[in-house]
């Protein structure tokens, strides 16, 4: 039986189909139309997870939506009528689109996929709900869910037994812990809805001295529950986040994008970080009690801060954590299509879903021929070849796009997608963001390290097979500068040889070169673009900037070798910087 699973419209769509329970195929949108968190309906996903499966829309069995159009319209309404007549031109912009698209997305699926039946659908917390819970290892579990915002829900907590998640509290719009970060994500200049990981990069570079100011803004509650002090916020009402009153409040205006990034900015960044790990600390602490549960499942946009997962991990007595790996919005699709399969069908749970690794992949034939039409200089090489090879040039200094596999699902590359390098040298982070992802200076890197190695080289016990873990690196393992942040942490993905034998087997290689079990594994983008998909974004991106080898399939360019590149001079205009 065919379950496909929707998300879209909101931002960053995404279409994923299970076959008797199990993710045959997943994808974002952005991968195919190269445009960054696209949220228009994911017509490409749609049609590349039906040709994965070989199947028609005729036979798939039930077809689901992540959220309640309905629901989040009224919370539209209600929230213009509340805040009337403040929030006239906002209501007037967001209108037009809900009445020609978002309330006919029964209509919008039939006629876009050829589908005759219902559609089903979640509540959009139930969805990211169900991601984490019933694509977990565990019969039972708390559920955490935390993000901007639903239909009214912005954060809930419940309990994931057998088939189905039962929720037991909410917190509704406009309070909102996602919002918040979202709201100082604007103030700092940065694109919202896709730069706060960016925000809580820049944290360790600051001192939470606005800390307290921040917490004058919510009010939290012994059991975790908050509120947001409205006045000083106007994303319920305004196009944008904050507006005079917060700035008047921080003493210093709204930084403008791609200005100098100065101390202050840096403070905020660290006391906003500061505020919402102790708000996510207490949800959880009074989660733990409520639910007496030992094991944590959680989702949302804000379970994407790896920094506040780390310490939910270290200081809160649950015992295990899952993250769902695509915790954003695209992780709906993958939620709403359990929700069918366990909780409406009540089928049986099957295995945990554990390597993301479900879009498309590329044979050596398609590879080759894409190269030949470029010109491209290359060299076939056999498996090992390809691994001696590749570790051989990471641990002579080279950048190296390395593109292999299928496509990752969710906004991490982890291994198939990647930029790799070596962490060891202190030049290599600059020399990334700089010259191959025309990024800020300040970013750092994640290691991926073998599975087996991690405790002996960072402060972590268990394994964190998504890059959603953030943990300090050993005092006496401090010899890995590119991927340890100013304040010794490191954001890690643990490889296991089950999930990516050949990635694995390379960093094993890197390691019997060098001793050193870990690399720099950056997304294989440059800023602003959607992660590579198909060969030929990864030779573009490959020519475009500095990066100096690329192994695609069983091929290996070097760049000096590459003919001319003809490209278009603004190509850099090709992609919004977030
Ligand atoms: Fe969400």
């Amino acid at each position: 039986m065919y379950i496909l699973g929707i998300s879209c419209y909101y931002h960053d769509a995404a279409a994923c189909l299970l076959h008797n329970g199990r993710i045959v195929a997943a994808a974002s949108e952005e991968r195919f139309t190269r445009k960054k968190a696209d949220p228009s309906f994911p017509r490409n996903a749609a049609n590349f997870v039906l040709e994965e499966a070989g199947i028609t829309a005729e036979e798939i069995s039930a077809v689901g939506f992540y959220d309640k159009p309905f629901l989040k319209f009224e919370r539209i309404l209600t929230t213009y009528l509340d805040t009337f007549p403040r929030g006239f031109v906002s209501f007037c912009k967001a209108m037009p689109i809900w009445l020609k698209q978002k309330l006919w997305i029964p209509q919008e699926i039939r006629r876009e996929l050829g589908w005759k039946k219902d559609v089903l659908f979640a509540e959009h917390h139930m969805s990211h709900a169900c991601s984490s819970f019933l694509c977990s290892p565990f019969d039972e579990a708390a559920v955490l869910t935390v993000d901007g915002v639903g239909e009214w829900a912005t954060a809930t907590y419940g309990v994931g037994r057998g088939g189905e998640v039962e929720i037991l509290k909410q917190i509704q719009f406009p309070h909102s812990l996602g919002l918040l970060y979202s709201a100082f994500t604007y103030y700092l200049g940065f694109k919202v809805n896709s730069a706060e990981y960016k925000v809580m990069g820049l944290a360790p570079y600051g001192e939470p001295k606005y800390a307290d100011k921040i917490r004058s803004l919510i009010d939290v509650r012994d059991d975790g529950s908050f509120a947001l002090d409205m006045s000083f916020f106007e994303y319920d009402w305004n196009l944008r986040m904050t507006g005079r009153h917060f700035e008047e409040h921080f003493g210093s205006p709204r930084r403008r994008p791609e200005s100098e990034l100065e101390q202050f900015h840096k403070d905020i960044a660290a006391s906003l970080q500061v505020v919402t790990e102790e708000v996510m600390l207490k949800i959880c602490m009074h989660m733990y009690e409520a639910t007496g549960r030992k094991n944590l499942c959680l989702a949302g946009g804000v379970a994407l801060n790896c920094v506040a997962n780390g310490r939910i991990l270290r200081e809160t007595p649950f015992e295990e954590i899952y993250i769902q790996p695509a915790a954003g919005d695209a992780g709906g699709a993958i939620g709403v299509a359990y929700y069918i399969w366990n909780t409406l069908l009540k089928k049986e749970r099957v295995a945990p879903v554990r390597a993301p690794y479900f879009g498309p992949q590329y044979g050596d034939e398609a590879i080759q021929m894409m190269l030949d039409a470029k010109g491209a200089v290359y060299r076939k090489l056999d498996r090992d070849e390809l691994i001696e090879t590749t570790a051989g040039w990471i641990e002579g200094g080279k950048v190296v796009g390395w593109f292999q596999g299928r496509m990752e699902f969710g906004p991490r590359a982890l291994g198939n997608r990647s930029i790799l390098g070596d962490a060891r040298d202190p030049k290599m982070q600059s020399t990334i963001n700089l010259a191959i992802k025309f990024r800020e200076s300040f970013r750092p890197f994640a290691p991926s390290v073998l599975e087996e190695r991690c405790s002996e080289w960072f402060e972590l016990e268990t394994p964190s097979p998504h890059m959603l873990l953030v943990a300090q690196v050993r005092e006496d393992r401090r010899t890995i500068p590119a991927v340890t942040h100013v304040d010794g942490s490191a954001r890690i993905q643990t490889v296991a040889r089950r999930d990516n034998e050949l990635y694995y087997d390379l960093i094993a290689e890197f390691e019997r070169r060098t001793g050193c079990p870990v690399i720099i594994n950056t997304s294989f983008n440059v800023r602003g673009e959607p992660i590579v998909c198909t060969p030929d974004d990864a030779y573009r991106c490959f020519m475009r900037t500095h990066m100096e080898r690329l192994c695609v399939g069983s091929f290996v360019l070097e760049k000096e070798s590459q003919p001319e590149f003809e490209d278009g001079a603004n190509w850099r205009e090709e992609f919004e910087l977030d």
